[in-house]
């Protein structure tokens, strides 16, 4: 049993909890003995990943269907509830540039509303889902971030990102609330499990992309399209921060700790090391004996050279540090894509 969250009954609401990142915390959150109460609409998310998670932490957790700016659903939800973890929301950066209403509706709206009904339940305590995406291009994009960089979202996907920041900002200066937002910078893999993961319908980044193509070598639609080859990097491909998904969710677990003390701390998550677009596709035919089919095109408009954590203020405030490396990050997404196809539509 853990000793984080001192002092408190440990219920914990997860929203968006039924989702890539949410069903690898629900796992370790009911395995550290913490009460869990989900709340998700199942837009992106999917029951069966819930189901599975309880099944792997051998616990259950209460689940609430619906959508977190239901005032009446989370006034249930938050019944008893010491501390909010704050997931659900849109995520795709490609859609929020043709649909920004609906990213202001539900990542901003959701927040915001999310926020009112704490505040009705007396529920005071968040760790919140940010996103690198806050920082968009940086006068030295090959440097690595910290988290006094500017904010420059260039996305609404972004900007709903940032603006759930100042949302907290506001609630620990007017409310005296702690929170803790945690910045992700590219999350990929899966449970070692095998059961849990990111379906490839919602997959928009490499990995998953990389690995759809290995699976499907003989059509042509499948081919993995390394987008920009002439970016100023050692092999001229952009350069990511992968974190593996396993070690996101241990962050969540440090940052409830952090929930003792007052205020709002922003901590990067990434590992401050950079791959890039070759060295993951390098990765995944090393490590599935399967070379990637795939061609090289144009860069998109937008997508940056390299986004890179500087991960030290995590490591000195929490001692939170990935330990997984992209090997394992390949090997776990690819044994759950063997799995699972389909994602969680049919098991095989
Ligand atoms: N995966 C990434 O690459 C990444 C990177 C940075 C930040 N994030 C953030 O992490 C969080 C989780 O991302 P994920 O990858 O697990 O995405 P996901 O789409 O798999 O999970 C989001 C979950 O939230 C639920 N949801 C969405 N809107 C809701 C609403 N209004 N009410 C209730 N439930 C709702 C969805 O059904 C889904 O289960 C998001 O806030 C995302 O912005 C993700």
């Amino acid at each position: 049993m853990r000793s984080g969250f001192r002092g408190m009954s440990r219920r914990l609401l997860v929203t968006g909890g039924a989702g890539y990142i949410g069903a690898h915390l629900v796992i370790d959150l009911l395995g550290a003995g913490y009460d869990v109460v989900v709340v998700d609409d199942f837009s992106t998310g999917h029951p069966e990943a819930l189901v599975r998670a309880q099944r792997l932490a051998n616990r259950r957790c209460d689940v609430h269907r619906g959508d977190v700016a239901d005032p009446a659903l989370m006034a249930r939800a938050l019944d008893g509830v010491d501390a909010v973890i704050h997931l659900a929301a849109y995520k795709m950066v490609g859609e929020s540039m043709e649909q920004p209403e609906r990213y202001f509706r539900n990542n901003l709206g959701g927040m915001a509303s999310l926020v009112a009904s704490m505040v009705s339940a007396g529920v005071c305590r968040m760790v919140y889902s940010s996103s690198a995406a806050v920082y968009g291009t940086q006068p030295n994009p090959l440097e690595a971030i910290d988290e006094d960089a500017p904010l420059r979202p260039e996305s609404p996907y972004g900007l709903s990102k940032a603006q759930g920041e100042q949302v907290l900002d506001w609630m620990v200066q007017r409310r005296h609330w702690s929170a803790v937002s945690l910045r992700y910078f590219n999350p990929v893999g899966a449970h070692p499990s095998g059961q849990i993961g990111q379906p490839p319908a919602g997959a928009a980044n490499l990995l998953p992309r990389a690995l759809h193509a290995l699976m499907n070598p003989g059509t042509a639609s499948a081919r993995l399209s390394i987008l920009g080859t002439d970016f100023p990097t050692p092999d001229g491909t952009g350069l990511r921060d992968y974190i593996h998904v396993c070690d996101l969710s241990r962050a969540h677990l440090a940052a409830l700790d952090a929930l003792d003390r007052p205020g709002h701390q922003i901590f990067n998550v990434g590992t401050g090391r950079p791959h890039s677009v070759r060295e993951v596709v390098a990765a995944c035919q090393r490590v599935t004996g399967q070379p990637v089919p795939h061609l090289e095109a144009p860069r998109r408009p937008g997508d940056v050279v390299c986004a890179l954590a500087a991960p030290h203020r995590i490591q000195r405030a929490l001692g939170f540090e990935a330990r997984l490396g992209v090997d394992e990050m390949v090997a776990s997404a690819w044994k759950w894509a063997a799995q699972n196809p389909d994602g969680y539509g049919r098991v095989t």
